[in-house]
């Protein structure tokens, strides 16, 4: 049976997970989030006490990784390393910094490929990350990328990081998303660019409805739903 995958990249802060998790459930699909793949990996190497910038030490850890993803019944994605549920773990903010580390190897980037094109070979998936439409699923029906000006998601953060009680140098928080999405398109290993057939939707000046609005007519318009 045909299953079709939907490939939604762009960088931090653009709302892709919020925004790919609402509109697989609005679609019926799965929501795959492959920043969460790569957080595990992070998280399992720093438990370790490995260290996430080497790429050999991290490379030799991979071939005993137990590392698995279930899909609860309210379609939430979870995390298992070994029986562990580390779904909650991985949002830790040291984690995030690991992620980052451990994803600019190419043997983990290898590592994790077959994983994600096996789910979209058994499922209708909506598939968020980095390398989507470019290097996990080339044939992916539909492919987004999801974009919003650098202001807008520092903004965004700020009143995330606001509402839970931290405070934060705003500029700073605008000057780290510049330099991450720098990182993010100059590293060697699939680095984030926009897929040639790619549609570009950019959030900046539409609200979380809005955005979801925008997605639904371009899925729309590809797929025969
Ligand atoms: O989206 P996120 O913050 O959970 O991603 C965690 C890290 O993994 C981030 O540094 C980017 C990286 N990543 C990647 O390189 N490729 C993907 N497909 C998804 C995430």
């Amino acid at each position: 049976m045909k299953h079709y995958s939907i490939a939604i990249d762009g960088p931090a802060g653009a709302g892709k997970s919020t925004l790919s998790k609402a509109l697989a459930a609005r679609l019926g699909f799965l929501y795959v989030d492959t920043g969460a793949i790569y957080r595990t990996v992070g998280l399992s190497v720093a438990r370790q006490g490995g260290d996430c910038g080497d790429p050999a030490d991290v490379a030799a850890r991979l071939p005993s990784l137990r590392l698995s993803l279930t899909h609860g019944p309210d379609g939430r994605q979870h995390m298992l390393l070994g029986e562990e549920d580390v779904t909650d773990a991985i949002r830790d903010n040291a984690v995030s910094r690991y992620a980052s580390q451990v994803s600019a190897h190419p043997a983990v980037r290898d590592f994790l490929l077959e994983m994600q094109r096996e789910l979209a070979r058994q499922h209708n998936v909506v598939m968020d990350g980095r390398d989507i439409g470019t290097v996990v699923l080339p044939q992916a029906d539909v492919k987004i990328f999801l974009t919003a000006s650098a202001q807008q998601r520092a903004l965004r953060r700020f009143r995330e990081l606001e509402e839970r009680g931290q405070q934060v140098d705003f500029e700073k928080l605008r000057q780290e998303i510049v330099q991450r999405d720098y990182d993010d398109s100059h590293r060697a290993a699939a680095p984030l660019r926009q897929a040639e057939d790619a549609v570009v939707v950019d959030t900046s000046q539409l609200d979380l409805e809005q955005s979801l609005e925008a997605l639904l007519t371009v899925v729309k318009e590809r797929l025969p739903l």
